[in-house]
C-alpha cells in the first residue's frame, strides 16, 4: 500500500514517476524506497531545480572584489613561529583544539571501490588515508598530552563501511571515546527534465550536499554541542585526501589565536594564472573564495608590482573555525547556499531498463564549505609551502593522483629527515 500523504506529495511535486515500479519491487525494496521519499525536502528540491534549469532567476548582483591580506610562513622570523606555537600548544594541552575530516564525498575521480580514507596509496606498510591522518593525531596528542577529539563526517553511503574499517583496524590505537563519526545531509539528484532520477527501480540517486553540508550535520548529529560540552576552542576542518595534510598544527592555531579573527586558513600560491583552484579574496568586504569558474580573466591574472598574482591564494580545505564561528554559522540554520553541477548519473529509462548515459544528464547540489566565510569579516590566512602541506589524492592517474601524492609524501619525509 503506498501512504496516501506519499501520493499527494509526489503528484504535488510532478514526482509520482518516483512510484512507477512500486508493484514490480518486493517488500525492502518498497520500504527503502518509501523511506527514501519521506526523507526528501521537496520544496527545497524543487527551488534548487528550477535556479539550476534558469526557469527562476538569481537575483544578479554586481560584487565588489579586493585582495585580502594573508601572511606568508616564509616570512615570519623563528622567534614568531616559536611564539605562534608555543600559544598554539597550550591550546592543544588544555583540550581547547578538534581535528574534523570531511570523508562524506563520493571519490568519484578516484573509482576506489569503498570510502575514500580507505585507500592506501602505497606507502611502506600501507597505511589507509585514514591511518595516515590518525597517526598524526596519535602524534600531536601524544606530544601535546591531550588526546584531540576527532570528529569524522561520513554519507549515508560510507557510513557504515567507514565505521567498519575503523574498527577491524582497531581504530589504529585512537582512543575509541574521541573519535565521533557524523553522517552529513544527501540530496537527489535532478533530471535535466525536472524529475528526480531513479537509479533502480526501488532506489532515488541521492549525493551528499557537499563539504558545506558540515555545519548542518555538526548541528543535527549532536557533534557541535559534544564539542562545546568538551570546551573546544579551534577546529581544524579538512578534507580526507591531502596525504600531507597538518591536522593539528600548533601555528596555525596561535598564529588563529592572535590574529583576533574568528576564522583562518592555510593558503597555497596558485601555479599559473588559471589553475582549477579557488582563491581567497574579499567580495563585498567580506572573505570569500572564487572559484575558478567564476573568476574572470583579468582578476585571474592581475599582479602586482613585483608579478605575483593579487589573487593568488589558493583555498585547499585547510581551515580552522573558533567554535563561536561554528555556532554562528549553525545558529543560523547552518545552511549555506547549493551550487550546481551537471553530472552523468545512471538512470531508470522509458523501458525499464537501467541506462547509463555518455553525457551528463542531471543536477547534483552541493555546498561549498567556504561559503561559510562571508558570515565573517575577517578571516587570517597563513600562506605556505605546497610542497610540506599538499598532496591530493583525487584522480586515479596522472595530476592528483595516488603516484603524485606518494610521490610527495615520500619526498617531503626526505626534506624532514634531512632537517632533523
Ligand atoms: P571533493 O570535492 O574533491 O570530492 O572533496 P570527492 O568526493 O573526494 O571526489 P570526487 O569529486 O567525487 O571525485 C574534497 C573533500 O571534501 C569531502 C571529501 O570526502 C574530501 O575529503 N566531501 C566532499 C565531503 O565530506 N562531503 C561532500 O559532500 C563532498
Amino acid at each position: 500500500m503506498i501512504p496516501e500523504k506519499i501520493e499527494n506529495l509526489l503528484k504535488k511535486y510532478g514526482q509520482e514517476h518516483l512510484l512507477r515500479y512500486f508493484g514490480e519491487i518486493d517488500e525492502e525494496g518498497r520500504a527503502g524506497l518509501l523511506s527514501q521519499i519521506a526523507g526528501i525536502d521537496f520544496e527545497r528540491v524543487s527551488g534548487l531545480f528550477l535556479t539550476a534549469s534558469g526557469a527562476v532567476q538569481q537575483e544578479s548582483k554586481e560584487h565588489k572584489y579586493e585582495p585580502v591580506p594573508f601572511t606568508d610562513k616564509k616570512n615570519l622570523s623563528k622567534e614568531a613561529i616559536e611564539a605562534y606555537e608555543k600559544t598554539g600548544g597550550e591550546i592543544i594541552s588544555r583540550g581547547g583544539f578538534a581535528a574534523l575530516t570531511m570523508a562524506g564525498g563520493q571519490g568519484t575521480r578516484l573509482g576506489h571501490n569503498g570510502p575514500k580514507g580507505t585507500y592506501d596509496i602505497g606507502l611502506p606498510g600501507h597505511p589507509s588515508l585514514f591511518e595516515i591522518q590518525c597517526g598524526r593525531l596519535l602524534e600531536a596528542s601524544k606530544k601535546y598530552g591531550k588526546t584531540i577529539p576527532w570528529y569524522i563526517m561520513t554519507s549515508r553511503e560510507n557510513d557504515a563501511d567507514t565505521k567498519a574499517f575503523f574498527k577491524a583496524h582497531g581504530f589504529f590505537g585512537y582512543p575509541e571515546e574521541d573519535i565521533k563519526f557524523f553522517v552529513q545531509n544527501m540530496l537527489p539528484m535532478v533530471a535535466f527534465d525536472g524529475k528526480i532520477v531513479l537509479d533502480r527501480k526501488d532506489h532515488i540517486k541521492e549525493g551528499a550536499d557537499g563539504h558545506g553540508g558540515v555545519f548542518a550535520a555538526l548541528k543535527s548529529s549532536g557533534c557541535y554541542d559534544d564539542m562545546l560540552k568538551r570546551g573546544v576552542k579551534w577546529v581544524f576542518i579538512g578534507g580526507i585526501d591531502n596525504v600531507l595534510l597538518k591536522l593539528c598544527d600548533p601555528l596555525l592555531i596561535g598564529f588563529a589565536e592572535k590574529s583576533g579573527a574568528k576564522i583562518a586558513a592555510k593558503s597555497l600560491v596558485k601555479r599559473d594564472a588559471h589553475e582549477g583552484v579557488g582563491v581567497f579574496c574579499k567580495r563585498d568586504g567580506k572573505p570569500y573564495v572564487i572559484e575558478y569558474t567564476e573568476i574572470s580573466d583579468e582578476m585571474a591574472d592581475a599582479r602586482r608590482g613585483d608579478g605575483s598574482f593579487l589573487y593568488g591564494d589558493a583555498h585547499v580545505l585547510c581551515n580552522l573555525f573558533s567554535i563561536e564561528s561554528i555556532g554562528g554559522v549553525v545558529e543560523s540554520g547552518g545552511g549555506l547556499p547549493y551550487h550546481v553541477a551537471r553530472k552523468k548519473t545512471q538512470y531508470i529509462d522509458a523501458n525499464g531498463n537501467i541506462a547509463t548515459p555518455e553525457k551528463p544528464n542531471a543536477y547534483k547540489f552541493e555546498a561549498f564549505i567556504f561559503d561559510a566565510f562571508e558570515y565573517f569579516s575577517d578571516i587570517a590566512i597563513l600562506r605556505v609551502d605546497r610542497e610540506s602541506e599538499f598532496a591530493p589524492v583525487k584522480n586515479k592517474e596522472g595530476e592528483d593522483s595516488p603516484e603524485s601524492a606518494r610521490r610527495m609524501y615520500e619526498e617531503n619525509l626526505r626534506r624532514e629527515n634531512e632537517q632533523r
